[in-house]
Parts: structure tokens; sequence; C-alpha cells
């Protein structure tokens, strides 16, 4: 198996607008997260069923987490996954009726009028079959072979099993009448755990389990994974993906439910941070790289998220699953994603704009599109705002949850003064 910059083909990429439409999307749904919380304070926070966490966790992991995989697959799997997107403009009207649909989710999820779920359901669902057809066409037809891109089919299935999962809970929430298909046979605890489950595990661990296989070598010079590993973890994934969905048509119970993750939970949690931390330490590119923080706080918090979710599982506090939820959103795959986007987005707009020019005029190198010092302002912010959420946690008052709304804005802010510094630098540099 090999991994490097040779099985990268940049040039068979989409528009850069298309990935970057997605990714600058991101900052805006943490700032909005972030406002949320601070004009609620401790109203809606006390557990997962309040309407504010709820909202403030649907911000995360559709307007920060799926608008950048979705950015970041559309980039993939032409390059990484030798499957060409047919019709890639259309990306631009995924973009729209995604933005419209979680917009809507979020209005509902607040505690807005029940109706916006139904607007939310038809612009999501719309939205996704817009961006499930084209690519599951060309992840079908793909020759490319090895972990990375069965990892990216998985993810792919994961995203449509958490998508069910979620529409058929928002349409139930509509009020609208149920067909019998739709109606959970398994009881709403159980269908809300496969559902967080299937995202937490199948749909963001396996694309993020599946691009490290790969970006790991080739941003660090770090040691490729040993044969097994990324088999054994693709494995542990799909068994949770194959249950998880199993679960959502068959009447079982929530601690059953529980079980069902337990393969994914430890090769995303376990399996995958041993593997990248031992990577990052024999890593031949060792000048000092503030993106390496990242990486080093995801794959720290992972085994925290198993030993949360375990917690959760197994005593009945309403604090417990705001942590674990806090720590996979935020700390683990929010952290790698506010990471990967330092390297990936200077990456891009080097590739699209400086590359053309290079030998006939002086261009920036990827480096200096992006400096190391927003990247450290960034992670400190991140880091900090992770602590926050946990004392809010703890707290349960309504200054210490406006410090965290406070710390959410900030570090979308952040984020956004990150890669609007690319894409100016890089535009200065060609004008
Ligand atoms: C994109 C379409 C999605 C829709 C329409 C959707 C909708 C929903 C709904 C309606 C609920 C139940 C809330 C309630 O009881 O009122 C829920 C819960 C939840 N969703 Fe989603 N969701 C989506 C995607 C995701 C994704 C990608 C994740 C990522 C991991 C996620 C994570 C969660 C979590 C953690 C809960 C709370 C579960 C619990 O506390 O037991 N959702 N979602």
């Amino acid at each position: 198996m090999t991994f490097s910059m040779a099985s990268v083909r940049p040039e068979q990429g989409p528009p850069l607008s298309v990935p970057l439409a997605f990714f600058f999307t991101a900052p805006f749904a943490l700032i909005a997260a972030g406002v949320l919380i601070a004009v609620r304070g401790s109203e809606g926070l006390a557990s997962m069923w309040g309407n504010t966490a709820l909202a403030a966790a649907h911000l995360g992991a559709v307007g920060l987490l799926l608008f950048v995989m979705i950015g970041a697959l559309y980039q993939m799997l032409p390059t990484v996954g030798g499957a060409a997107v047919p019709g890639i403009r259309l990306a631009h009207g995924v973009h729209a009726l995604l933005l419209a649909g979680a917009a809507a989710l979020i209005v509902g999820q607040s505690g807005g009028p029940v109706g916006a779920f139904t607007w939310a359901v038809a612009a999501l669902l719309a939205g996704l079959l817009l961006f499930l057809t084209p690519t599951g066409v060309a992840l079908a037809r793909s020759r490319a072979e090895g972990p990375t891109v069965w990892g990216l089919r998985v993810a792919v299935l994961g995203l449509t099993a958490v998508v069910f999962a979620g529409l058929r809970l928002a349409w139930i929430r509509s009020g609208a009448p149920t067909p019998g298909v739709l109606a959970s046979p398994t009881g709403w605890l159980t269908l809300r755990i496969a559902h967080a489950h299937l995202g937490f595990l199948a749909w963001i661990g396996g694309l993020l389990t599946a691009v490290s296989w790969q970006v790991v070598p080739m941003f660090f010079l770090a040691p490729a994974p040993p044969r097994a590993l990324p088999w054994v973890t693709l494995g542990g994934v799909a068994a949770s993906l194959v249950g998880l969905f199993t679960a959502l048509f068959v009447d079982v119970e929530p601690s059953t439910v529980v079980w069902l993750a337990l393969p994914g939970a430890l090769a995303v949690w376990l399996a995958h941070p041993a593997w990248t931390l031992t990577a990052l330490r024999k890593r031949a590119r060792r000048r000092k790289d503030a993106t390496l923080w990242f990486w080093w706080l995801a794959m720290g918090v992972a085994p925290l998220c198993l030993a949360a979710g375990a917690a959760s599982a197994a005593f009945d506090s309403p604090k417990l699953p705001l942590v674990y939820g806090t720590l996979v959103l935020f700390g683990w795959a929010g952290a790698l994603v506010h990471g990967m986007l330092t390297r990936v987005v200077p990456f891009l707009v080097w590739l699209h704009w400086c590359a053309p020019h290079v030998g006939s005029r002086p261009m920036p190198s990827v480096r200096e599109l992006l400096p190391q010092r927003p990247i450290a302002v960034g992670f400190t912010v991140h880091a900090s705002t992770l602590v926050a959420a946990l004392a809010a946690i703890a707290l349960d008052s309504s200054l210490a949850w406006r410090g965290l709304g406070v710390g959410l804005a900030a570090t979308g802010c952040v984020l956004l003064w990150e890669v609007g510094t690319v894409v100016a630098r890089g535009r200065a540099a060609t004008r």
C-alpha cells in the first residue's frame, strides 16, 4: 500500500469555488451557535433534550462538519478516489439547498414553529439526493483500490444512513401524518441514539479515518499505516454502520444500540488515534507547524469520547450526554476539521491560482498563504472554547453558558480570518 502525493491527482479536482463555498459556511455556523447560546444563557441547555442544545449540536454536526466534509468529498472523490463526479456545477445547487434545509432544521429545533421541520425535510432531502446520486455513481464506477477509497464509500453510506434517520426524526417532529414505513417501530430514544452514532462513527469516523491514512503521511512525511490497520478500522466502522442501520427497522432496546456502536467506537476512538499519534511521532517533517496541535488535540480527545460515551450509557446523568456530544463534535471532529482546513485551503488556493504563474512571476509558497500566527490563534481559541464548554456543562450557570457562546463565536471569527487570509493573499499575488 502506498500513500504519496503521486496517488493524489489535484488537476482532476472540481473548480475551486465548489470546495470553498462549503468550507466558508463553517465559520458562520460556529458564529450562529455562539450567538444562539450567548442569547439564550442556560435556557434549553440542561440536557440533550433541551432545544438550545439540539440546535447547537446540529449547527456543529451539520453547519460545521457536514458542510466541510461534503466540500472535502467533492474535492477528494476525483483526486484521491479516482471518481470524477458528473455534473459538478450542481454542487452549488446542493450548497444552496443544504443551507436552506439546515437553517430550517435549526429554527425548528431551537423551538421555532414545527412547520420549519417540514421545510427542513424537503430542502435537506433534495440537497442530499442531488449530492448522493452523482457521487454514488462516481464511487460505484471508480476503479481505484485500497482502504482510502473504501473508507470514502463507507462514509457516503454512513451519510445516507444518518440523514435517513435524521429526516425520519424531523418528519415525526413536524407533526405531519407519518406513513407506516416512517413510523418508528423502535422507541424515540433508540432512534435518536442510532441516528447520533451513525453520524459520529460511520459518517464522521468513516471519513476522518480514511482521509487521515492519506493526509498524515502526505502533510507530515509520516509513515503510512501498517497494512492491516485501515482494514481493521474499516471493518469496525462498517460493522457499526450495518448494526445501527438495522436498529432503525427492528424493535431493539436503547441499551442494545450502544453495543452496536462499540466496534466503530473502538476503531475510530482507540485504534485510529493510536496509529496517528505513533505516525506523528515518527514524522520526518519536523519544522514548527501549528496545524499539528489540532491533530494532537483531536487524537487526545478521541479516547475521552469513548469514555464519555460509555459513561453516558452506564449512568443516568443529563450532563454526561452533553459532555459526550461536546467532545465528539467540537473536541474531536471539530478540531480535526479546523486543523485540516488550515492545510487544505492554502494548498487548493495555491494550486488553482498561484501554480499557473510559477516561473513567470514571484508567487507566495503554500505556507506564506497562511502564516503560523493565525493558525496558532485559531488553535488557542478552539482549545479554550472546549474547556469553556466543559466548564459550562459542569457549572450550568447562565454566565458560564454565555461565556461559551462568546468562545464559539470567537472560534468562528478566527476560522473566518484564517480562510479569509488565504483567499486575500492568493488574490493579491495573482492580481
Ligand atoms: C442532515 C440531516 C439531519 C437531520 C434532519 C437531523 C435531525 C435530528 C432530529 C430531528 C433529532 C431529534 C431531536 C428531538 O428529539 O427532537 C436529532 C438528534 C440528534 N442528531 Fe441529528 N439530524 C441530522 C444530521 C445529524 C448529523 C450529521 C449528526 C452528526 C453526528 C447528528 C447528530 C445528532 C445528535 C447527537 C442528536 C441527539 C441525540 C441524542 O441526544 O440522543 N444529526 N437529529
